[in-house]
């Protein structure tokens, strides 16, 4: 199949890619000169494992190219993927200014095109938007007929740092069509995939994205209140998670207590679902509690680390994890942020260390960093992990030991084995650990 993608970030690269790998002609569409030279140079513009390997293939193969010719592109293509940002607006509400203009700039593009075009986005929108919003723009930009467009919505449910397999082996694909056009379009599309496949209509397939994630988020929140509880009467969360997991309909699955949630969509995601409810008089209770808790769990650190260091000031922390989960560069909403942020304003002293998401995080906050874990933790009153990053989680413990100042330790994620590190001499804190 042609297809053409809008937005050459995360969602359009690993969608452009994959499509690409099974033989579809895929050209990805930006704005940005300098995203679609390094895409077409073989290049990923961002970090994902197995991503630039299957650019570089859709490249040799010919099947992936980039391009900023946005209405060639659309023209060359029988189907169109929207896949631009969504962004937050200042009250949480979602930001739907680049649907807008893509689908205007599509809408405008089809001037030149005759017969059929199929639009699908598969950007994060609330409910009704693309009945409402995407397709009454493209039929007033267009001039065609209704009939001559397929429009429909397909949500991704792409996990950072496994997004390539994630969309390579989905669980689930769900297929939201307006029309029977989009609906053929999609299921020949998606025709040899093995997994479970659900038709809806748009606005259930927008839904189930935003329900998917907020229940994901609120399962983590309802978790680090159960998780909270045990750090009072002296219960190990790991082991109530694992009996929790037990049961077929819990699974063992998001289960794991800590620092809180972050990322590009479970914090925003949880916003614009509660304000788009909101707007239209559903108060959700839920959600809201789901964020509070989430704002709660850095702020719980911090205080475990005044409890073990007393006043902070002039103390060096050395933070381990920047980027808001393993295996990714992404600080969006990193519970990191909020708690180097804290620190800092106490007044330690702070020295951070990420595999790959320093330079990111040096955006957000003007931080002191080292290159090295060794560096890292030289001379810490006390060391706090945020990510549970393998290099952090197999760390030497002598070596740590000896570069440290100070003996304690607080584990934002209960990753470290607590006997392991008691064993060793330091004074162990984590969320969830009794
Ligand atoms: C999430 C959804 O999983 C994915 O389906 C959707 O398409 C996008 O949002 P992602 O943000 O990449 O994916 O990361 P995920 O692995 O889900 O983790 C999100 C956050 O929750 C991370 O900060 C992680 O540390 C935290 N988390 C996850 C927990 O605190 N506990 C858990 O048990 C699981």
């Amino acid at each position: 199949m042609k297809i053409s993608v809008m937005g050459a970030g995360y969602v359009g690269l690993v969608t452009g890619a994959t499509l690409a790998e099974t033989g579809n002609q895929v050209t990805c569409l930006d704005i940005l000169e300098a995203k679609i030279t390094e895409l077409n140079q073989g290049k990923s513009p961002i970090f994902e494992p197995g991503l630039e390997k299957l650019i570089q293939e859709g490249i040799r193969t010919g099947n992936l190219k980039g391009s900023t010719d946005i209405e060639d592109g659309i023209v060359e293509s029988d189907l169109t993927f929207i896949c631009v940002g969504t962004p937050s607006e200042k009250d949480g509400s979602i930001d739907l200014n680049y649907i807008k203009s893509a689908a205007s700039s599509i809408g405008r593009a089809l001037r030149h095109k005759e017969k059929k075009h199929t639009v699908i986005v598969k950007s994060t929108v609330v409910p009704l938007t693309t009945e409402e919003i995407v397709l009454p723009i493209l039929v007033k930009k267009s001039g065609w007929k209704r009939e001559q467009l397929g429009v429909g919505m397909n949500p991704e449910f792409l996990k950072e740092g496994s997004a390539v397999k994630d969309a390579q082996k989905p669980d689930r694909i769900v297929i939201g069509s307006a029309d029977k056009l989009s609906l053929r379009v999609m299921r020949s599309l998606y025709k040899e995939y093995k997994c479970p496949k659900l038709e809806c209509n748009p606005r259930t397939a927008e839904f189930i994205k935003y329900a998917s994630n907020s229940f994901l988020a609120a399962k983590i929140s309802f978790v680090n209140e159960m998780a909270n509880m045990c750090n009072s009467w002296g219960i190990d969360f790991k082991e109530v998670a694992e009996g929790m997991g037990m049961d077929s309909r819990i699974s063992p699955l998001f289960l794991r207590a800590g620092a809180g949630f972050g990322g590009s969509c479970f914090p925003k995601d949880v916003k614009a679902l509660a304000a788009a409810a909101k707007s239209d008089n559903v108060e959700s209770k839920m959600l809201k509690a789901t964020l509070e808790v989430n704002e709660l769990q850095p702020q719980i650190i911090v205080q475990m680390a005044e409890e073990r260091l007393g006043v902070l000031k002039g103390k060096k922390i050395a933070i381990l994890g920047l980027a808001f989960k393993p295996d990714t560069d992404d600080v969006r909403e990193s519970r990191s942020e909020v708690v180097v942020k804290e620190l800092m304003d106490k007044g330690a002293e702070v020295v951070g260390h990420d595999p790959e998401a320093m330079d990111n995080f040096k955006e957000l906050i003007d931080v002191n960093t080292a290159p090295s874990i060794e560096e890292t933790v030289e001379k810490a009153d006390c060391v706090i992990l945020m990510t549970e990053w393998k290099e952090y989680t197999k760390i030497n413990l002598k070596m740590l030991r000896n570069r440290m100042s100070g003996n304690v330790i607080i584990d934002g994620r209960q990753a470290f084995n607590p006997e392991q590190i008691e064993k060793a001499g330091f004074d162990y804190r984590a969320i969830g650990l009794g």
